[in-house]
């Protein structure tokens, strides 16, 4: 899958731009601030419909305007057109211009692995943006889990709000409670699975990408869930067994959506035994494995954008991961200098510099 060209107007500091990018490697350069992972975020944004970045839409709308479209040309089997238009009344979505009204049905489509220096507090932060980085990541992979994903969290909210009503109601029969709960755990299984399939899917790959990066053995994802394991009867029991705490507080105590996933080096958790460059480390590898998991189990090349990688881990061993990276994919890399770049790496590069927002665009062959 390659983006070839990319429109954007009105999206951030960029007015209008228009870009051509290669198939292999894209290099995006210039000082701080001024647009680089803009243009990596236009690209990912064009795909997954919303920033990397958690910040609410609207900023990505130029100040001085009130609308901002993103367009791309992508080639998967054929070439596709992509267009994203945000203004003060939503978000459209349209493929070869026509309009996809579900974005569950729109999100699967231009598969793009991202690594942002953000993405090194996964490991430390809430299970929220574990889980986060979860379902974006599947979503991506797998072209149904999201509507199951979007299924359970509309029940959830329904049972929560049943909960509530009961609390101040207290003669409301609980039988509708229990086909909400029934709802919940069938659909609460699948994405047990989907997730426990996705996780062991990465650990396939995950420890020997580790070994390749850093020469060190040991690195494990774990999965964990109430559900995993677990029979329908199971969980049921252990809703009843949690009804009259749920009643008073009002949400649902147990379910897929306190999941949270473990990473673990010679089984120590690395939220509380790991190095910062250690995490840094399981996360980038962590994108690679599923770059792996593209290859080899889908046959397809996801677009890979790596943003401002230079100020989260070493240089050296980043241009050791460049060299290692399968060559049929297309990648963009943001950085302040091209010094950081080894220059073999940097032959067959194309080589976007931004000044004053325009861009200046040199091929090194
Ligand atoms: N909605 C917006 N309208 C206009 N300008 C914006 C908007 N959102 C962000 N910007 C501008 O975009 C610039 C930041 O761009 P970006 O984050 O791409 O920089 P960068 O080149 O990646 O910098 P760094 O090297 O520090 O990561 C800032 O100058 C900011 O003011
Ligand atoms: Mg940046």
């Amino acid at each position: 899958m390659k983006i070839t060209s990319l429109k954007l107007n009105n999206f951030r500091n960029y007015k209008s731009l228009s870009l051509d990018f290669s198939n292999k490697q894209n290099i995006i350069i210039g000082p701080n601030g001024v647009g680089k992972t803009n243009i990596v975020e236009a690209i990912y944004v064009l795909a997954i419909t919303k920033s990397f970045r958690g910040s609410l839409d609207k900023v990505l709308i130029n100040t001085k305007s009130n609308e901002m479209v993103i367009e791309g040309r992508v080639k998967d089997r054929i070439f596709h057109d992509y267009k994203l238009s945000l203004s003060d009344d939503g978000k459209t979505v349209k493929v070869d211009n026509n309009k996809v009204v579900k974005l569950s049905n729109y999100i699967s489509r231009i598969n793009v692995i991202i690594f942002t220096p953000e993405d090194t507090n996964i490991i430390k932060d809430s299970p929220t943006s574990r889980r986060n980085l979860l379902n974006i990541e599947i979503s991506q992979y797998d072209q149904s889990y999201l509507h199951i994903l979007n299924e359970y969290n509309k029940i959830l909210k329904q049972r929560n709000a049943f909960l509530k009503l009961m609390y101040v109601n207290k003669l409301a029969s609980p039988d509708y409670l229990w086909i909400l709960t029934e709802k919940l755990v069938d659909i609460g299984l699948q994405i047990c699975s989907y997730r426990e399939k996705f996780i062991n899917g990465i650990n396939e790959y995950y420890d020997d990408i580790y070994k390749s990066i850093t020469n060190k053995n040991g690195l494990k994802v774990s999965y964990v869930s109430t559900y995993k394991n677990k029979k329908k009867d199971e969980l049921l029991k252990k809703y009843r067994y949690y009804m009259d705490r749920d009643i008073v507080l009002g949400k649902t105590s147990i379910g897929v959506h306190h999941d949270d996933i473990i990473f673990s080096i010679d089984g120590n958790n690395l939220k509380d035994f790991g190095s910062e460059g250690e995490q840094k480390n399981a996360i980038i590898c962590f994108k690679l494995a599923e770059i792996e998991m593209y290859i080899k189990d889908k046959k397809k090349y996801p677009i890979l954008i790596l943003d401002d990688l230079f100020s989260c881990l070493d240089a050296k061993k980043i241009n050791n991961i460049l060299k290692k990276l399968n060559k049929n994919l297309q990648i963009f890399i943001t950085t302040t200098d091209l010094k950081n770049i080894n220059t073999k790496i940097l032959n067959n590069c194309t080589v976007f510099n931004i000044k004053n927002e325009k861009v200046v665009k040199k091929v090194y062959e």
